[in-house]
C-alpha cells in the first residue's frame, strides 16, 4: 500500500467498536491513514463504513481482520501489516474483553489475558521493525490494573482464580507493567509507549455480563468521551513527553502500586516472550 510520506500511518485494534472506533474516526477526519482490525466481518465492515461516511475523511481506511484469542491469527495480522506498510507511526493497542471466568485458549492462555495483553504485546514485537523512532504504542488500560494480582508466572490472577474481573484486573495490570518496562526498554529505539484508563464508558464492552446493567448509571460517559485521552495522546506533543507514562481524562497520573512494581515487570516481559513463542 502506498501511502504519502508525509500521512500518518495508524493501526487500532479493537476498532470495530466503542472507543476504538470513535478514535479511528476521529483520527480519519483528521487527515491520518487508519488500519482498522477487529474479529468479527460484519462489525468490521459497518465500522469501516461508519469512518468512511463520518465527514470528511480523505483516505479511505483499511480493514484487517484476526481473532486475538488466537495467536496465530494475530501474527497473520503482523505479517500483513509489514507487507502493506514501510512504517506505522501509531499503534493503539485497545483491543479487550471481559471474557466468561476461566476459559483456556488454543494458546494455553487465559483468554482475557491473552486478548488484552498478549495478543498486543506479541503485536507490538512483531511490529516493532515498522515503528519509526517517535513512533507512538497507545495501550487501552483501566484503572481496576489496581484491583489485580497478576502472577507474572503462570499469567493468571493470584487471588482471584476463575473469576472473569479477577482475570480482567490482572490482564490490565499486564498492560500498565508493559507500557512502563517497553519504555525503558525500547528508550535507544526511540518509540514512545503511553497508556490510559478511558473512564467508565458506555460501550459494547463487557457483552451478555449484569455490567452492562451498571452502564445506565450516572458516571459513565459517551464513547466520545472515552475516547478524548486515546485521540489527545495519539495526537497532541504531550504523547510523546514521557514515555511508559498513565493517562486519565489527559492528565499524567501514577498507576496503581503493583502496576508500576519494576521486578513484576520485568518478570512479566520475559514469561510472556515465553507465552508467544518469542523466547
Ligand atoms: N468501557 C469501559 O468502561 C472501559 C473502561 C476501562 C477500560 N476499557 C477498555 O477499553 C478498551 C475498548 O473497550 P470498549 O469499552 O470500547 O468496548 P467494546 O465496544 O466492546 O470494544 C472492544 C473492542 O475489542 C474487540 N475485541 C474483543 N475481543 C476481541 C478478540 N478476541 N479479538 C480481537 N478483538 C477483540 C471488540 O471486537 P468485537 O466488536 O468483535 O467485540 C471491540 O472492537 C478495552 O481494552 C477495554 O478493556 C473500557
Amino acid at each position: 500500500m502506498v501511502v504519502a510520506p508525509t500521512t500518518r500511518v495508524v493501526v487500532v485494534t479493537g476498532a470495530s467498536s466503542g472507543i476504538g472506533l470513535v478514535t479511528a474516526r476521529e483520527l480519519a477526519r483528521r487527515g491520518d491513514h487508519v488500519v482498522l482490525i477487529g474479529r468479527d466481518p460484519n462489525r468490521l465492515a459497518w465500522a469501516a463504513e461508519t469512518v468512511r461516511d463520518s465527514g470528511v475523511v480523505v483516505r479511505p481506511p483499511t480493514v484487517l481482520r484476526a481473532d486475538f484469542a488466537v495467536l496465530d491469527q494475530v501474527r497473520a495480522v503482523a505479517a500483513r501489516l509489514r507487507s502493506m506498510y514501510d512504517r506505522i507511526d501509531v499503534l493503539i493497542n485497545n483491543a479487550g474483553l471481559l471474557a466468561p471466568g476461566n476459559v483456556t485458549t488454543v494458546d494455553g492462555h487465559e483468554l482475557t489475558m491473552q486478548v488484552n495483553y498478549l495478543a498486543a504485546f506479541l503485536l507490538t514485537h512483531l511490529l516493532m521493525e515498522r515503528l519509526p523512532p517517535g513512533a507512538r504504542v497507545i495501550m487501552t488500560t483501566s484503572a481496576l490494573a489496581r484491583l489485580g494480582r497478576l502472577d507474572p508466572v503462570t499469567l493468571r490472577d493470584n487471588r482471584w482464580h476463575f473469576s472473569r474481573w479477577g482475570a480482567y484486573c490482572s490482564s490490565k495490570q499486564a498492560v500498565t507493567l508493559f507500557t512502563r518496562e517497553a519504555a525503558a526498554r525500547w528508550r535507544e529505539h526511540g518509540v514512545v509507549p503511553t497508556c490510559l484508563h478511558p473512564g467508565a464508558v458506555r460501550t459494547g464492552f463487557a457483552r451478555g455480563s449484569a455490567f452492562r446493567l451498571a452502564m445506565g448509571l450516572p458516571g459513565f460517559v459517551t464513547p466520545e468521551e472515552g475516547a478524548d485521552t486515546l485521540v489527545w495522546l495519539a495526537t497532541d506533543d504531550a504523547g510523546l513527553a514521557t514515555p511508559g507514562a498513565y493517562y486519565v481524562r489527559r492528565q499524567q497520573r501514577i498507576p496503581p502500586r503493583r502496576a508500576r512494581d519494576p521486578q513484576l515487570a520485568a518478570q512479566l516481559w520475559e514469561s510472556s516472550l515465553t507465552a508467544v513463542g518469542l523466547a
